[in-house]
């Protein structure tokens, strides 16, 4: 989704501001610019602004010759108006201010009448462009950039980062969030501002994490910080994890197929330190853990897409393993019904960014409805979901920048089946079952391993899948959500359409669709309901489906119509984690052969940091 740079320093801040972009690519855009203000006194405000990749953007700059030491950048992914240079940030009023902004003003058309009004002319369709009149207007009264800025937000409804300059102070930079993450950088004599860490990666790794309704000013050797309601605060400074390698692809095509193959060691890392002898740590879920899962009686998991995935296969092995009543909903549903609160019950949240507003806005809404406790499973240690949740379980998975989340969906489930063993213990796990566990875990790694050396036959597969345009996952069980993740990824990063059905539910409707051209693909374990899926099979069979059955050997899936891919070894509770791979995989194969831009695929962002 949008991304934000900006940066106040001696130097040319150009290429700091360029670089940032392009590791804030992945989490997908339609336009770039920027803005940026020249040492030489008072009179320049240069913007630069392209629609399509930062590369075109650079281009421009190139040609242009763009230098300054002041300056905001933006990645824009439309919300309010078509991608167009026009609507492409940063937006500017009267050659003076310009401003950069993640998120919605959710009052932007009362506020644009108003500004009309007093005769301000719009240029864009965005809802951003009234910011840069407001604080225009109110330095006209205030003289003052930061007091203009705070008057301005004061009168904004909705969510917001955002990144503001003036001509006329041209060593400041202001700052301000609420509802979308922004951190500021500190370096010698010189501050940044990122929405994500790894933009400033290259440049600094102290950051201050804003929190909500934290306006900030700075200039190039120091910053004040005021709290929401005006008050000057101290925001402590702290050492980010992310390098300026984190977002090398090294050998591979893309950062898709790196995460993919990945996967043994984002899995290896999430179990790090988290295993003892034949069982699991509790501890890595906080001091208070213990105490928490002693009184938990039911389980509440809130996500969106694939986590959401992540926490349906949860759904089973939580109420089959620890015997406790969990529900799993999707966010932005969660959000907007009413509830009956059991008491007791555990919320958990599972995002790889931890800035999914739906998911931050379920969050909060747990709280309002007096649900007790929170634990996050979650990817990013900086991230507002682990700032807001009282436990956390990080899943070390490293950043992940493919718009499809890969390595993040198999070290979630890891990290669930941790929450499960620890809550399980409460409710008759034996120690002698608990050890079996945490061996099928210390497995994990290596099985995974395997499953990855199926590729080249998956690859060779994917050609058959080219010129389909629909395709359904069917599975069964636990494993009816990694036919649901399936089906995601093939959509997501190959645009062909995947629907996935729980293997019993064919009869029942989508039967109909299946003939010669509709490629069936089965996730097929054998698992106490093998018997069940390969008598739907048939029903496939039957109707001339093609089928495609992923199941380990000795199965009796093989007949007419089908190619089996053979799985190896799985254990009988990782084998939702093991089955996924492959489906990954198959996506990617597809993606790959239909040329799609696989790490940014259309209409998608990352981070959904908007409802
Ligand atoms: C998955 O491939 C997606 N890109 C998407 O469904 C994602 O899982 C969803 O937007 C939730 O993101 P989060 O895990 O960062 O909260």
């Amino acid at each position: 989704m949008c991304g934000i740079v900006g940066a106040v320093a001696q130097r040319n801040v150009v290429p700091i501001l360029v670089e940032g972009l392009k590791r804030l690519e992945y989490r997908g855009y339609d336009s770039a610019g920027l803005a940026v203000l020249g040492d030489g006194g008072a009179e320049r405000l240069d913007r630069v602004r392209a629609v399509g990749k930062v590369k075109a953007l650079e281009d421009s700059i190139q040609q242009l010759k763009t230098e300054g030491q002041t300056g905001i950048a933006h990645t824009r992914w439309a919300t309010h108006g078509v991608p167009s240079e026009d609507n492409a940030h940063p937006h500017v009023s009267h050659g003076v201010i310009a401003v950069v902004h993640n998120g919605i003003i959710e009052n932007h058309e009362k506020l644009r009448t108003k500004l009309q009004e007093l005769g301000y002319e719009f240029t864009s369709q965005t809802d951003t462009e009234v910011v840069a009149h407001l604080v225009h207007h109110h330095l006209k009264k205030q003289k003052d950039l930061c007091k203009a800025a705070m008057a301005a937000i004061g009168e904004l409804e909705g969510a917001y980062a955002l990144g503001i300059i003036s001509r006329d102070e041209p060593h400041r930079l202001i700052a301000a969030r609420k509802g979308s993450p922004l951190v500021v950088g500190v370096g010698i004599e010189e501050r940044f501002i990122g929405s994500d860490v790894l933009a400033l990666a290259p440049v600094t790794r102290n950051v201050i994490y804003l929190e909500e309704g934290d306006v900030a000013d700075l200039r190039r050797t120091e910053h004040t910080i005021y709290d929401a309601s005006g008050k000057k605060v101290e925001r402590p400074v702290r050492v980010s994890e992310a390098t300026a390698d984190a977002v090398d692809r090294g050998q591979y095509r893309n950062f898709t197929e790196k995460e993919i193959f990945e996967q043994p060691k984002a899995v290896a890392d999430t179990l790090e330190g988290r295993l003892g002898k034949g069982r699991i740590l509790e501890e890595a879920f906080g001091v208070t853990a213990g105490q928490i899962f002693d009184n938990t009686k039911a389980v509440q998991i809130i996500a969106c897409g694939t986590s959401f995935h992540a926490g349906s296969v949860a759904r089973y092995w939580i109420e089959s393993l620890a015997g406790l009543p969990c529900n799993v909903e999707i966010a932005s549903e969660y959000r907007y019904r009413k509830h009956v609160v059991l008491p007791g019950t555990l919320v958990v949240t599972i995002s790889q960014s931890g800035e999914t507003a739906d998911t931050l806005a379920a969050l909060q809404q747990t709280r309002k409805l007096g649900y007790g406790h929170s634990l996050a499973i979650c990817n990013v240690p900086e991230s507002s979901l682990v700032r807001e949740s009282e436990l956390t379980l990080l899943t070390r998975a490293g950043p992940e920048i493919g718009v499809a989340s890969t390595k993040a969906f198999v070290t979630q489930l890891t990290a669930l089946l941790l929450l499960t063993i620890a809550l399980a213990r409460r409710h008759g796990l034996t120690a002698e079952k608990e050890k079996q566990l945490v061996e099928e875990l210390e497995q994990l790694p290596g099985r995974i391993q395997k499953v990855l050396e199926l590729s080249e036959e998956i690859r060779a597969l994917s050609e058959r899948f080219v010129d389909k345009h629909h395709a359904l996952f069917l599975g069964r069980g636990v494993h009816y959500p990694i036919a649901m993740e399936g089906a995601l990824k093939l959509k997501e990063i190959s645009y062909i359409h995947a629907e996935s059905y729980a293997a019993g539910e064919l009869k029942h409707g989508p039967l109909a669709l299946v003939d010669a051209n509709m490629p069936v693909i089965a996730v097929a374990p054998n698992d106490e309901l093998l018997e069940k899926l390969k008598s739907n099979l048939q029903e496939v069979r039957a109707r001339g489906g093609e089928l495609y059955v992923f199941s380990v050997k000795g199965t009796g899936v093989r007949a007419s119509n089908t190619t089996k891919i053979r799985m190896p070894e799985v254990g009988e509770w990782t084998s939702p984690i093991l089955y996924t791979v492959p489906l990954q995989l198959l996506a990617y194969y597809v993606a790959l052969a239909k040329g799609t831009d696989v790490d940014q695929p259309r209409n998608l962002a990352k981070s959904v940091t908007v409802e």
